[in-house]
């Protein structure tokens, strides 16, 4: 197992869910974290939490992943203590709405667009090429069982996600001789605020799709992240894809009564 002692981690959508759960775990084992997200006093928060129960260093940022400037400026002022990304979190993402696509809100398309296809691209362009110029990193892209099976009433956040698979495997090819490794995590139920988000606010929607499961939370996926990040130096893990237990696939899982 490869050290996190004092690598410097930069996660999107730090202000909750998963990004929150990455943050503890990589600061546990000794990482400085760069958190950000569009509510920078939630990362301002949790930069204090976290500082003062892992005596790590901690940047809090306010970045929203689909304006390229605001992405581009963040990273491109990063002072020398930071600007060296060992690892990216690309994890900033959304869900909006569960509708057959002819009945959709096309806002609620673009919205999912920008944010999960754009807004990963543009932190992968503002990272990447230090990591390449350094000859050492590694981007960790969140995908989803959406990225590999399209459900209905889905569509446009499966295509995100399929989206942003290729451009996982395209971009590892682009890196393959640059020591810089890029892997995928491709969770299937989580319980996060995605179901809220998803939801629009709506909490028993939100509740209604962890009836009678055990749904992964944001903590199981951290750790796999952690596994990812710390792999021998000749070895990448390209793609996980986890569940609970008792989800087989997005159509198949199974509810006790
Ligand atoms: N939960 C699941 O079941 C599940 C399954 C598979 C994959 N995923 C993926 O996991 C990732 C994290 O989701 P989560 O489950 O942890 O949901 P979450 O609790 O809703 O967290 C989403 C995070 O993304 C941030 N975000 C949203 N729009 C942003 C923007 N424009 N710029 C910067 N940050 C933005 C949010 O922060 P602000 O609102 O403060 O900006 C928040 O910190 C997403 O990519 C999601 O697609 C989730």
């Amino acid at each position: 197992m490869e050290s996190l002692m004092n690598k410097n981690v930069f996660i999107t959508g730090a202000s909750s869910g998963i990004g929150e759960a990455c943050a503890h775990a990589f600061a546990y084992e000794g990482a400085n974290l760069i958190i950000s997200a569009r509510r920078f006093e939630k990362v301002e928060e949790l930069a204090n939490v976290i500082r003062e129960k892992y005596d790590v260093k901690v940047l809090a940022l306010k970045i929203d992943v689909t304006d390229y400037g605001m992405v581009e400026k963040a990273v491109s002022e990063l002072t020398d203590e930071w600007k060296n990304i060992d690892i990216l979190i690309n994890n900033a993402g959304k869900g909006l709405g569960l509708e057959k696509m002819y009945e959709d809100d096309p806002n609620s398309w673009d919205e999912m667009i920008d944010t999960n296809i754009k807004g990963a691209l543009y932190v992968i362009k503002a990272v990447v090429p230090g990591m390449v110029e350094r000859k050492s990193g590694h981007v960790i892209n969140l995908g989803s069982i959406a990225g590999h099976e399209p459900y209905p009433k889905g569509g446009v956040y499966c295509a995100t996600k399929h989206a942003l698979d290729a451009i996982t495997k395209s971009l590892r090819m682009d890196v393959i001789d640059k020591n810089v490794k890029v892997s995928t995590i491709d969770p299937g139920m989580v319980e996060t605020n995605f179901g809220e988000i998803r939801f629009y606010g709506d909490k028993e929607k939100a509740a209604n799709v962890y009836k009678g499961v055990k749904p992964l939370v944001a903590e199981d996926i951290a750790e796999t992240i952690v596994f990812i990040a710390t792999r021998p130096a000749h070895v990448n893990i390209n793609e996980i894809i986890i569940m609970p237990h008792v989800q087989a696939n997005p159509f198949v899982c199974h509810r006790e009564e």
